[in-house]
């Protein structure tokens, strides 16, 4: 795995600070003769670059640091991969497009949107082929949600494992859509009678496929081609995907080609052999399509160590739910003995991350950081141990337990579990 070793040697540089000014101060106070204030930096005595120079801008360059990672461990061939959205680097709900997580099954298919189809089929009155342009002169909508992945938090079932948030919580992002509703490009073709089910498929090289049932696509899902006001990425599935609002992210068929209508499931590999729930008496679950309410405290945790004293402290997460919106965040410090309700700021919207802080005197002395999110359904998060009563350990999907991070004295923070 990749690490970072930011924060001690930052703590230690700010240490140093004070002890040269000679005085004990608050955090963030000015300092009497600081070098930083009273010499003029080059960027203050020099001309800056043009606006002809970032004609598509990119992070300043001391923000390099903050990027997609991977676990070299989790999969043998890059081809078939994932990385992690760097949660404990961002704020707010909406995640940069190009820090969005990444998985595909067989590598990112870059398709020329002038040969770039949709094609819908089966049970239909009409079947039609769309291409892009068709797509755009359907009324659209912008639908702002989280697509996680069933397997985040995968490697966390038999305990603590991964060192980071972005590792243990990164399979998601948050993004604003933009797309026509997929009722729009079916009520086109006109459904039979008999249309209960949808196979839509990806035109990658995995041509990847799942069952989608009827009443789902016609609720709430999008053929999407923007995100964040701009083309979607090629690695989210350029030039358009399909959006299934607060379901497992497997089933948001990137590079989307087709859509099959039928009347029952076609049982395919990523609902059978893949994203079904092995649970300890053997048995599986099947089609465990919505994301239960989760949350994670990503500030501070372990890529994220608190780089000052006691004192005043943020401490700042994100929570979802695919039933809803999240109605309260609570935060412990103490492994769940007590229980401080968190603010929730910024937009509270169905099926999106919802951004918590929770602001406290730290004293200094080690913590044991929890949140729990509760959502509008009245779901509560559960505990890694009571998930367990319920599910086994067996599965790598659906893990929606309360993460702990144990915070030392020093400030650095660890993956742990409590019981
Ligand atoms: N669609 C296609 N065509 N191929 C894929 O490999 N991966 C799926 C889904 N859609 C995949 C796909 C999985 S498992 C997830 S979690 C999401 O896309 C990931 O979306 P992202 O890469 O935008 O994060
Ligand atoms: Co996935």
């Amino acid at each position: 795995m990749e690490s970072e070793k930011r924060g001690p040697s930052r703590r230690g540089f700010l240490t140093g600070g004070l002890a040269m000014g000679g005085a004990a101060m608050a955090a963030g106070a000015a300092q009497a003769g600081e070098k930083a204030i009273l010499e003029l930096p080059p960027w203050t005595t020099q001309l800056g670059d043009g606006v002809d120079a970032r004609p598509y801008g990119t992070p300043s360059q001391f923000e390099a640091h903050v990027r997609r990672r991977n676990v070299a461990w989790l999969t043998a061939d890059p081809v078939s991969s994932v990385n992690f959205t760097p949660l404990h680097e961002l704020d707010g709900i909406i995640t940069p497009n190009g820090l969005c997580f990444e998985r595909h099954h067989s590598g990112i298919a870059e398709v020329d949107p002038a040969e770039w189809r949709l094609m819908i089929h089966g049970l239909v009155e009409k079947p039609l082929v769309f291409t892009l342009e068709d797509l755009k002169r359907f009324p659209r909508v912008n639908r702002i949600h989280f697509l996680e992945c069933a397997a985040n938090s995968g490697m966390e079932w038999r305990g603590a494992q991964l060192n980071g948030c972005q590792f243990t919580h990164g399979m998601i992002h948050n993004v604003m859509y933009t797309g026509v509703p997929l009722k729009a490009l079916l009520d086109e073709a006109g459904l039979k009678p008999n249309a209960k089910w949808l196979l839509p498929e990806g035109g990658d090289a995995a041509a990847m496929t799942r069952s989608v049932p009827l009443f789902k696509a016609l609720d709430d899902c999008l053929i999407a081609f923007k995100m964040n006001g701009e083309a979607l990425r090629p690695e989210q599935g350029y030039p358009a995907r399909l959006v299934v609002p607060g379901w497992e992210g497997n089933m948001w068929v990137k590079w989307i080609r087709r859509i099959e209508v039928g009347d029952q499931p076609w049982h395919h590999r990523e609902e059978t052999s893949k994203y079904t729930d092995l649970m300890a008496n053997g048995q599986a679950r099947r089609f465990t399509w919505e994301m239960d309410v989760k949350s994670v405290i990503t500030n501070p945790s372990p890529q994220a160590p608190i780089v000052h004293g006691p004192g005043p402290l943020v401490v700042t997460g994100v929570a979802w739910s695919g039933r809803g919106t999240v109605r309260e965040v609570h935060v412990t410090t103490d492994g769940g003995n007590n229980w401080h309700q968190a603010r929730i700021d910024g937009p509270s919207l169905d099926r999106s991350m919802h951004r918590f802080y929770y602001e406290f005197d730290w004293d200094g002395k080690p913590l044991l950081l929890q949140s729990r999110a509760v959502d509008s359904e009245g779901m509560v998060q559960p505990t890694k141990d009571r998930l367990r009563e319920v599910r086994g350990v067996n599965s790598i999907y659906h893990n929606n337990g309360i993460q702990t991070w144990h915070v030392r004295e020093n400030g650095e923070a660890e993956n742990v579990e409590v019981s």
